[in-house]
């Protein structure tokens, strides 16, 4: 078997260094099976795309990027401190190049995202009247859903408006412009952009109270007669300690209000948590590294199973409810290019996605493969 890929000149001139070829030479004659292939007919397979990537830069990620994925979500350029960096001027230099590589490589883009509290641009955070803020806030959605509208699939349209009891997040735009921000945002959105769907976005979703805050603002905008198309779970859990039963529930309870349900930005880390409890919140920091960065050269075989488990456990619960879930992201393509290598201490070493530093597919890869089989 193996023999088929040495040609006659390899064996004869370079025996000694032959077994490194060979493995070479097996890899490049038999890719891998690809995410998007296996799981065409139940969800799209998204990953977060970071700056380099969008640019190509890096042979390596843009094939496998390119072969895994048919949907991505831009890590951090369609964010208001890069997209609208000052009051009168937009910056869409990067985004469109995200655009088109979308067209170019068959990969849906979800626009991420029109509001939000965190990376907000300087003269946002110093907005002290809510009569500017209110003319940012329609700008800023009106202006760049338009610029995207049939370009993109989809909006975040506001990302992480909850606490984690359920009740509003505390945020500028809350203590500015009062609760009927987050309807405002979807009619705004919905006017400019009619040919994109419209999404609420949040992490911890599927616990029980921050879920009864998620479905009564699905509520109250579709009470409003506004539409909003779906929900994004973002999925940042641990590996050993996965909510499953509270996700299902949550794929249940959200799917019922009409709406579609997607995991937007799915990692699991493996590494010691100093709150025990999940949290995205950026702005939360735990010390530094010392000492709790156990793995700093590699991932045991007992923490990568587990990873395995995880991910495994996790897509068989996708697949049993297939026909709520539309999207599943992953956030980042590789390890190396994780948040969570700097969340929430930093300089630490995570292995929370399906691919390891060098871009190969890790035992948890091929754990979510055969959940299909
Ligand atoms: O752009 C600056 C650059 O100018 C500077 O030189 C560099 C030095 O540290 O920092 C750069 O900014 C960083 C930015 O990513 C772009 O790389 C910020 O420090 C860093 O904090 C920021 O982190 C991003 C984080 O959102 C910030 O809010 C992560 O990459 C991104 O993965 C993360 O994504 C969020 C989702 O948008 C929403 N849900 C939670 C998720 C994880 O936090």
């Amino acid at each position: 078997m193996i023999k088929i890929f040495i040609s006659f000149a390899t064996i004869t001139t370079t025996c000694f260094f032959a077994p490194i070829q060979i493995q070479a030479q097996i890899q490049d004659q038999q890719p891998i099976p690809s995410l998007k292939e296996t799981f065409k007919n139940e969800f799209l397979i998204g990953t977060a795309l970071n700056t380099s990537q969008i640019l190509e830069k890096d042979v390596t990620a843009n094939k496998l990027i390119t072969q895994q994925f048919n949907a991505a979500t831009p890590e951090n350029i369609m964010k208001a401190e890069i997209i609208h960096p000052t009051w009168n001027q937009f910056d869409f230099t990067l985004a469109d190049k995200l655009v088109e590589y979308g067209r170019k490589n068959n990969i849906k883009i979800n626009g991420h995202t029109l509001i939000w509290h965190s990376q907000l641009p300087r003269f946002v955070r110093q907005i002290k009247s809510p009569d500017s803020l209110a003319q940012f806030f329609a700008d800023h959605i009106t202006t760049i859903a338009s610029h995207y509208d049939g370009k993109v699939l989809s909006w975040d349209v506001v990302n992480e408006a909850l606490e984690e009891n359920g009740s509003l997040r505390k945020s500028i735009f809350l203590q500015q412009l009062g609760e009927g921000y987050i309807v405002e945002a979807f009619r705004l959105a919905q006017k400019a952009a009619p040919h994109t769907e419209l999404y609420y976005n949040d992490y911890n979703i599927e616990q029980p109270k921050k879920r009864a805050g998620a479905i009564e603002i699905i509520k109250k905008i579709k009470a409003a007669g506004v539409r909003i198309d779906g929900v994004g779970i973002q999925g940042h859990w641990r590996a050993s300690k996965i909510p499953l039963a509270e996700i299902e529930q949550s794929i249940l309870d959200f799917s019922a209000l009409g709406v579609k349900v997607m995991f937007t930005e799915l990692d699991l880390s493996v590494l010691p948590n100093p709150w025990d409890s999940d949290n995205a919140d950026v702005s939360a920091t735990a010390g530094n590294s010392k000492g709790k960065d156990p793995y700093p050269n590699g991932l045991p075989d007992s923490m990568q199973t587990i990873l395995a488990k995880g991910y495994e456990d996790l897509f068989r619960l996708f697949l049993k409810h297939k026909d709520k879930i539309s999207r599943i992201t992953f956030w980042g393509v590789n390890d190396g290019q994780s948040w969570l290598n700097n969340f929430p201490i930093r300089g630490r070493t995570n292995y929370p996605t399906l691919f390891d530093r060098t871009y190969t597919a890790k035992p948890a890869f091929y754990a979510v493969i055969a959940t299909k089989k």
